[in-house]
């Protein structure tokens, strides 16, 4: 047994064990990691999810946006060309993720509440009568509770809606109109009403401190998300933060590795924010606890008006296989549900046994 094994497994077993979880001790990783801290994290990652990097193919289908998030490029305001995919172009979409082998789709938009509940449910259902196996997760927003209940009814397995950050003040000033407590709430909803839930949320945002990031990761322990997405801040020129600071690599993947430490199950892609910070980002991640990756596949005329962020290149299937293939490890085409705590914890549990 090497020595970096040893001592992986005393600093996880500590983590594990400290039920009421020391918030200093988050915030002194996240000014000054441990030295071995994205090491401990992989090797959990090696128990709990295996050399997989599951892929997951992703659909920006639509581009619309009611809201006004001071970050974000699709804000209703900015002057874009606007685009919405229809059903006959989705389910030609998810045809060539499957054909590629991949088990989940991911459709995702702004929040688009002019597509309604009943046309996103007809794209939920056909997708699910010709590819009965594959997993569907939405990412469209806060939408009304009752087009919640009908995409779950309808077959739709998964939701992602990032909290973005757990500082109240923060998350008003970003969010014109909204605020964090309803936020949560829709992430409640949506965890009572069946689906495997994702969150997570922004590092580098203007304004915010290592002890708000300790909040995100407290949070995150309490609500054990199935997927944790964390993704570095990136000033978009269209929107009133293009003058701040990206978020930090090294604080993202802190980040990752300390939510693969506290949230041991939980699936962490290797988000495409960090492709887009440096070129080597989401290797990194993959190293540092991540187990997931999220290719584009939006039908190539439209995926440049899907401007979030600035983005310096697209993350397609062949660039995925390549960072899979960099970071030592193979692509898993499984679907990916969740993975359950208990699972994990008796398979995280054996690292003690060092
Ligand atoms: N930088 C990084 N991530 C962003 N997002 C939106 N705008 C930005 C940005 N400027 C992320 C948010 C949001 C998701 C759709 O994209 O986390 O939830």
């Amino acid at each position: 047994m090497n020595r970096s094994a040893r001592v992986s497994g005393t600093f996880t077993f500590k983590i594990m064990r400290e039920s009421d979880f020391d918030r200093q001790k988050l915030i002194d990783n996240l000014s000054r990691p441990e030295e071995d801290l994205e090491k401990m994290a992989d090797l959990a990652r090696k128990r709990v999810c295996g050399p997989d990097v599951i892929i997951r193919g992703i659909i920006n289908f639509s581009s619309y946006c009611c809201r006004g998030c001071l970050y974000c490029g699709l804000r209703q305001t900015n002057n874009l060309k606007r685009y919405r995919l229809n059903k006959a172009q989705v389910l030609n979409t998810v045809g060539k993720i499957v054909r590629a082998g991949i088990s989940t789709v991911v459709l995702q938009s702004g929040d688009d509440l002019e597509c309604g509940g009943q046309e996103l449910c007809g794209m939920v259902e056909t997708i699910k009568s010709f590819f009965p196996d594959i997993a569907v997760t939405l990412s469209l927003g806060e939408r009304s509770k009752t087009d919640y209940k009908a995409l779950r009814a309808c077959g739709a397995d998964r939701y992602l809606l990032k909290f973005e950050t757990m500082n109240p003040r923060l998350y008003r000033y970003l969010h014109p109109g909204r605020d964090l407590d309803g936020r949560l709430r829709h992430l409640r909803l949506l965890r009572e009403l069946g689906f495997q839930v994702g969150t997570g949320n922004m590092t580098g945002l203007p304004g915010q401190t290592v002890e708000d990031l300790a909040d995100d990761l407290l949070f995150l322990q309490e609500f054990a998300p199935e997927m944790t997405a964390i993704g570095p801040f990136i000033p978009q020129p269209d929107t009133p933060l293009k003058d701040s600071c990206c978020g930090s690599l090294k604080t993202t993947l802190t980040m990752i590795s300390l939510a693969r430490l506290l949230v041991p199950f939980s699936h962490i892609p290797a988000t495409t924010a960090l492709a887009s910070l440096n070129q080597d980002g989401q290797r990194l991640a993959l190293m540092a606890g991540a187990n997931v990756i999220m290719p584009d596949f939006t039908p190539i005329a439209y995926s440049s008006e899907y401007k979030i962020y600035p983005k310096t290149s697209t993350i397609d299937l062949a660039v995925a296989l390549k960072t899979i293939q960099a970071a030592g490890r193979v692509p898993g085409y499984g679907r990916g549900d969740a993975i359950t705590s208990s699972i994990a914890h008796k398979l995280i549990a054996t690292i003690f046994r060092f």
